[in-house]
């Protein structure tokens, strides 16, 4: 279906792409995997028009095509699915799938009818249960990404590139988004597949592409590939592939250091009640929708509390907003960092720095040797790659734009550091160094919170969960008594 041959591409002089092969057949899904930087969505773009390259071919059916930009690659029958859903939550599903599209009636005009009678088709045909009149914002995210790929297949796409499709979804909603690629795959549609989750790769993928530094380092059939020889590839090391668990003693004490009482917030955040105590890490676990991130945003001061208490370290809070959360001590690495936690026309530098320009400041003037010290040993501890401080940030691959976001509130040294979805989008290499990371920040005496739906990671991690139905602790564990993973699975699951 789908054949690249010797894809080179340079950005100011450095080779991002060294004469990379990739083909798909049809009705295959392909794993497109390496470490953050290593080259996947430059390939991609390429695919779609975004980057031309430098050098090599593209073959579509065997025919050598040439794609500009995006109008190229639909013509060519290739659809991007992006992370960043490109839909309209107030308007219909039958809407977005033909927003951009013809069922003109006779006088030019959209017709309405037209549109759901070839939706309702489009979706039976896929086995979909959606309605094509129910509005997209009321849907779960799970069948977002269904609408997104309905829409892609409208417009006769047969090469879908998903770019980690289930970072946002539960557990129940990857496994019907897995059927749905099985079905796809009998239609003959073939799949691209970017993921860092290595479980996915082999429960969903046929073959595996592994990028590193840009070449391709092997092509193989899942089947015959070991577990270990993929992280491997990926690392260019050996590692452990499980993250292990740790008891770490800390000063438990009794007083602690973040109190929140009844806590209410909007529609997701009804009675939450929690106690984090010095240099502890408390995990926090919950399908989507359980008012997890709502709770952060609330106690950051994000969202305005409608009832209930904040103490810390025994002295109530009145927090409207983020500059009164930090001053308080707190921080907050949001889930959606690529919106909320950079500026990515910045450098670099600029974005680490940003929160503690008032303590890098000599006078009236920023103390510059100290922040560009401070910026490349983040650089370091972090394992980011730039070619050097001063690159701007939105030229960065998105798994190391999330590492700045980490690195900028490492340098505010916070008394508790709340983390959204800490391991999301790094390779498997990082998430490794961002767990040890958060322990060493919880033995020097940080309190943290860490959000999180990858279960190996957060238990992993945590002292303590804590696990939120509905907007309401129900269940507090000690992670000294969770023996396997389904334990806290089934806690979740199980309202
Ligand atoms: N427009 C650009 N200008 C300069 N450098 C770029 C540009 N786009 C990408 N790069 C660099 O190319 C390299 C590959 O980036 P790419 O986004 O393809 O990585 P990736 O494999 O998708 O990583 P991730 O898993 O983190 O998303 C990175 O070092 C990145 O900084
Ligand atoms: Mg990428």
């Amino acid at each position: 279906m789908l054949s690249m041959k010797n894809i080179s591409k340079a950005f100011n002089g450095i080779e991002v792409l060294k004469s990379v092969d990739f083909s798909v057949e049809k009705g295959e899904v392909h794993a497109l995997m390496g470490g953050n930087g290593a080259g996947k969505s430059t390939l991609m773009k390429i695919l779609t028009g975004v980057y031309t390259a430098d050098g090599g071919d593209v073959f579509i059916e065997g025919k050598p095509v040439t794609i500009n930009d995006m109008k190229d690659a639909r013509a060519n029958k290739i659809s991007m699915i992006f992370q960043e859903f490109s839909l309209i939550p107030t308007l219909t599903v039958a809407e977005n799938i033909f927003l951009t599209r013809e069922a003109k009636t006779s006088l030019g005009l959209l017709n309405d009818k037209e549109c759901v009678e070839k939706t309702r088709d489009l979706l039976k045909e896929l086995e979909v249960d959606i309605n094509p009149n129910e509005l997209v914002g009321n849907l779960g995210v799970g069948y977002w990404q269904m609408t997104e790929i309905a829409k892609a297949l409208s417009q006769e796409a047969k090469i879908l590139i998903m770019d980690e499709p289930t970072s946002s979804l539960t557990k129940n909603e990857t496994e019907i988004l897995f059927k749905f690629i099985n079905k796809l795959k009998r239609k003959g549609i073939s799949i691209i597949y970017i993921s860092h989750r290595m479980d996915e790769i082999f429960e969903i993928c046929d073959r595996i592409t592994i990028l590193r530094d840009g070449k391709n380092m092997v092509t193989e059939n899942c089947k015959d590939i070991p577990l270990e020889t993929v992280i491997q590839h990926i690392v260019g090391a050996e590692m452990d592939k499980a993250f292990e668990w740790q008891e770490r003693s800390y000063p438990h004490g009794s007083n602690p250091i973040l109190e929140v009482k009844n806590l209410a917030s909007g529609s997701r955040v009804n009675d939450i009640s929690f106690k984090l105590y010095p240099g502890e890490i408390l995990g926090i676990a919950g399908l989507m929708g359980s008012g997890r991130s709502e709770v952060a945003r609330s106690i950051f001061g994000i969202d305005p509390i409608d009832s209930g208490e904040v103490f810390i370290k025994g002295e109530k809070q009145s927090i409207k907003n983020p500059t009164d959360a930090i001053s308080a001590g707190l921080a907050l690495i949001p889930e959606d960092r690529r919106v909320q936690g950079l500026v990515l026309a910045h450098s670099v530098k600029e974005n680490m720095i940003l929160p503690i320009l008032s303590k890098l400041k000599k006078g009236p003037f920023v103390d510059d040797r100290k922040a560009i010290e401070l910026s490349n040993e983040l650089v370091k501890k972090l394992n980011i790659k730039t070619d050097n401080i001063y690159k701007t940030t939105s030229l960065l691959s998105g798994g190391n734009q999330q590492k700045i976001v980490l690195a900028k509130w490492l340098a505010n040294d916070p008394d508790v550091l709340i983390l959204d979805e800490p391991t999301i989008g790094v390779d498997i290499g990082a998430k490794t160094e961002i767990i040890d990371i958060i322990r060493e920040l919880a033995d020097s005496g940080k309190s943290i919170l860490v959000i999180s739906s990858e279960l190996p990671e957060l238990l992993a991690v945590s002292d303590r969960v804590i696990v939120l139905h509905d907007g309401r602790v129900v269940k507090e564990l000690n992670r000294k008594e969770i023996q396997a993973e389904e334990e806290l699975q089934h806690a979740i699951q199980g309202y």
